[in-house]
C-alpha cells in the first residue's frame, strides 16, 4: 500500500492542497460525521501542545473514531530508554494512524519510513508543521477569497518558527510576495530563501516593523520567539520583545488585511489587538479542526466523495 503519511507540505501538489481545502470546507459545514467508526488514532506528543493535539483529538471524536496516546512523554517507556523506532512499531500494533509531534527535525519522516501505518507530522523541531499550514491556507482562503497573488508579511522568529517554513513552501503554487520581518538573529534561514529563489517566489527582507510596513500586507503572520529552541537564553532575552504588534499600528492597514498567528502568543500581539477587526488568530485556530479532519480522512484513504455520502 502507498504510504499516505503527511510529513511535509513540500511534497503536495497545488491540486492536492486545493482538494484538502475543499474537504475542510465540507467539514466546516458539518463536522460531525461517523466516518471513522472502528478506527483508532494515536496522538504521540513528545513536545507540549494545546491546539494541535486537542484539535486533532476533537477531529477524531467528531468523526466517530477513538483516541489513544500521550501528551507527556515522561510517562512513557521512552524514559526507560525505548527508542523512537520501537515506540512507533509498538503503537502501530494498536492504532490505524499516528499523529506525532517530536522535538527532533526529521522525526516524522523517519517514523513514516518505518511505520506500517500513516504518520501525520504535528511538528518536528524547527523543521515543519504541515497540518498548521493547511489551517493557515484555509484561513487565508476564507478571509481573502483566494490564495493567489497575496502579500504575506511574516514577522518575528523566522529562524526557528516551523510554521513559517511550511507556509512558505505551500505558497509556492500561488505566486505570493513575502516580506520577511525579523531581527538579524532570527532571519529566515538561507535554505528557505534559496527555496524561494529556486521556486520563483518573490521576497523582501526588513528589520523595521511599523504602520507603514504593515500598510502593504494582505496577511500579517505574527510568530512567537521560540524560547525552547535557543541554546543561549541571553540571546532569547535580547530578541524576545523586539516586535510587539499594537492596535495603533493598524491604522494604515488594508481593509481586508487579516492578522494570523499559529499561537501560543507570548508578548508579540498586545491584547488591544484582539478586538480589532483585522485580528483573526482565534478563528484561525478553530479552522484547525476542519483542516485536520480533512488530513486525517485523506491519509486513511477516505475521499471527498465518501465524506459527502
Ligand atoms: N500552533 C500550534 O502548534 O499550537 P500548539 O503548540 O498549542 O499545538
Amino acid at each position: 500500500m502507498k504510504n499516505r503519511s503527511f510529513v511535509t507540505i513540500a511534497e503536495h501538489s497545488k491540486e492536492k492542497i486545493l482538494y484538502l481545502l475543499k474537504m475542510a470546507e465540507e467539514f466546516e459545514q458539518r463536522p460531525n460525521r461517523k466516518i471513522l467508526d472502528g478506527k483508532v488514532v494515536a496522538t504521540l506528543f513528545f513536545e507540549p501542545s494545546t491546539r494541535t493535539r486537542l484539535s486533532f483529538e476533537t477531529a477524531v471524536n467528531r468523526l466517530g473514531g477513538r483516541i489513544i496516546g500521550f501528551s507527556d512523554a515522561s510517562t512513557t517507556s521512552s524514559t526507560k530508554g525505548e527508542t523512537l523506532k520501537d515506540t512507533i512499531l509498538m503503537v502501530s500494533n494498536y492504532a490505524d494512524l499516528i499523529v506525532m509531534r517530536h522535538y527532533l527535525e526529521g522525526a516524522a519522516r523517519y517514523a513514516s519510513e518505518i511505520a506500517p501505518i500513516p504518520i501525520i507530522n504535528a511538528g518536528d523541531g524547527a523543521n515543519q508543521h504541515p497540518s498548521q499550514t493547511m489551517l493557515d491556507l484555509y484561513s487565508i482562503y476564507k478571509t481573502q477569497g483566494t490564495l493567489e497573488n497575496l502579500n504575506i508579511y511574516m514577522v518575528g522568529d523566522l529562524k526557528y518558527g516551523r510554521t513559517v517554513h511550511s507556509l512558505l513552501m505551500a505558497m509556492r503554487h500561488f505566486n505570493p510576495t513575502f516580506h520577511f520581518i525579523a531581527p538579524k538573529e532570527l532571519k529566515m534561514p538561507e535554505e528557505y530563501k534559496l527555496y524561494c529563489q529556486q521556486n520563483g517566489i518573490k521576497f523582501v527582507e526588513h528589520e523595521d516593523f511599523n504602520e507603514d510596513v504593515i500598510a502593504g500586507a494582505d496577511i500579517l503572520y505574527m510568530t512567537r520567539v521560540q524560547k525552547e529552541r535557543f541554546t543561549d537564553l541571553m540571546e532569547y532575552e535580547r530578541v524576545k520583545d523586539v516586535y510587539i504588534l499594537k492596535a495603533e499600528m493598524l491604522r494604515k492597514a488594508k481593509e481586508n488585511m487579516r492578522i494570523l498567528h499559529p499561537l501560543p502568543r507570548v508578548n508579540e500581539i498586545a491584547y488591544d489587538v484582539d478586538e480589532n477587526p483585522h485580528a483573526y488568530y482565534i478563528q484561525q485556530a478553530r479552522n484547525g479542526l476542519f483542516a485536520r479532519q480533512a488530513i486525517i480522512c485523506d491519509v486513511l484513504g477516505i475521499t471527498l466523495d465518501e465524506i459527502r455520502l
